[in-house]
């Protein structure tokens, strides 16, 4: 039995802060944002839309669209960090407002590769045959930990949300490899600790630029396959520079690697499923392409996912 994704959905708060506004607020520049990041603008949310708010519309698409009874998902896994509140957790919260009453509900904390954590840990439930249909969200808030005094780290993120609804699908599609990885050591680079993110953006940029590259070729081993193979490489859309250092490495030409981060900067646990909704409203995802996925980010941790695409 393969699990894959049956339905996807995605939200993106409406209010876009470009980098000229920025140049308003703090000392940094238009010219030094797009050359160093590839962010031209950003989507952030109003006080009044939360984390929950965000997932919950996301995940409502995503069920619509997979066209499954909401009584029938077994299990809701949300990557985030930034949840409404300690607890209950951001499953909990999806879980009543969609009608899933049938559902386990748990949140899921591995930073900007959560969602590729919340991906694999669903293809175990599935293939084991524990639940039919999985409720997969990747979703930040991150404007709210966000220091806007620091330049260092206000320039790069954005709030959002994605979400995907795993199930059995036909032989050969859905996910076919998985590698998921931690390295705590580097975890004094990247941290929340207090009210806000903290990150030394240099030794994060090195990790992954050799990790992004390092998995996707892992993944494509595991799965027997070789990077001529891939369709569309959707890397988490941290900074451009990095997205582009795996495309290189992989040999893809432009048009196989989705970028988004110029619209949405970095979301985190939401940048890959965002751009997955994207690529495919863009018609750039057919049945029975080769999607190769990879995050990486806080923890550190890092997780990456071959995957044929259709139900
Ligand atoms: O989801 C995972 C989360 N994090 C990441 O993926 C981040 C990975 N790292 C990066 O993307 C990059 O390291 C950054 C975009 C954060 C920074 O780019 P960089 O090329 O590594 O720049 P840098 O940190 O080496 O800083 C270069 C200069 C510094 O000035 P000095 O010390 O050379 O005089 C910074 O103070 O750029 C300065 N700087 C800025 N200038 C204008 C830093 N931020 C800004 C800014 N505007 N917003």
């Amino acid at each position: 039995m393969n699990a894959g994704i049956i339905g996807i959905g995605r939200y993106l708060p409406e209010q876009i802060v470009t980098n000229h506004e920025l140049e308003q607020r703090m000392d940094t520049t238009d010219e030094w944002i797009r050359t160093r990041t590839g962010i031209e603008e950003r989507r952030i949310a109003s006080d009044e839309v939360d984390t929950s708010r965000m997932a919950i519309e996301a995940a409502k698409t995503a069920i619509a669209g997979a066209g499954v009874d909401p009584a029938e998902i077994g299990m809701i896994l949300v990557a985030t960090v930034t949840p409404d509140k300690g607890f209950p957790s951001v499953a909990s919260m999806i879980q009543q407002e969609v009608g899933a009453v049938n559902a386990a509900a748990m949140d899921l904390s591995a930073a900007c590769a959560g969602f590729m954590y919340g991906l694999a840990t669903a293809k175990q439930f599935i293939e084991g045959g524990v639940y039919s249909h999985i409720l997969v969200v990747g979703v930040e808030k991150l404007s709210k930990i966000t220091d806007w005094e620091d330049r260092n780290t206000a320039v790069l993120f954005g709030d959002g949300a994605g979400a995907a609804v795993v199930s059995e699908v036909s032989e050969g599609r859905g996910i076919l490899s998985i590698e998921l990885g931690t390295d705590g050591r580097g975890g004094k680079y990247l941290f929340q600790d207090g009210p806000y993110i903290a990150m030394n953006g240099r030794e994060v940029f090195k990790f992954a630029v050799r990790q992004m590259g390092e998995s996707a070729e892992n993944v494509l081993k595991k799965a027997g396959l070789t990077k001529e193979d891939i369709d569309l490489l959707v890397p988490h859309q941290a900074n451009i520079r990095i997205m582009e250092s795996s495309r290189n490495r992989l040999e893809l030409p432009e048009h196989k690697m989705s970028k988004t981060v110029h619209k949405y900067g970095n979301t985190s646990s939401a940048s890959i499923p965002i751009s997955l909704v994207e690529e495919l409203e863009k018609g750039k995802i057919r049945d029975d392409d080769l999607i190769v996925m990879v995050g990486f980010g806080g923890g550190l941790t890092w997780g990456a996912i071959a995957m044929r695409w259709g139900k």
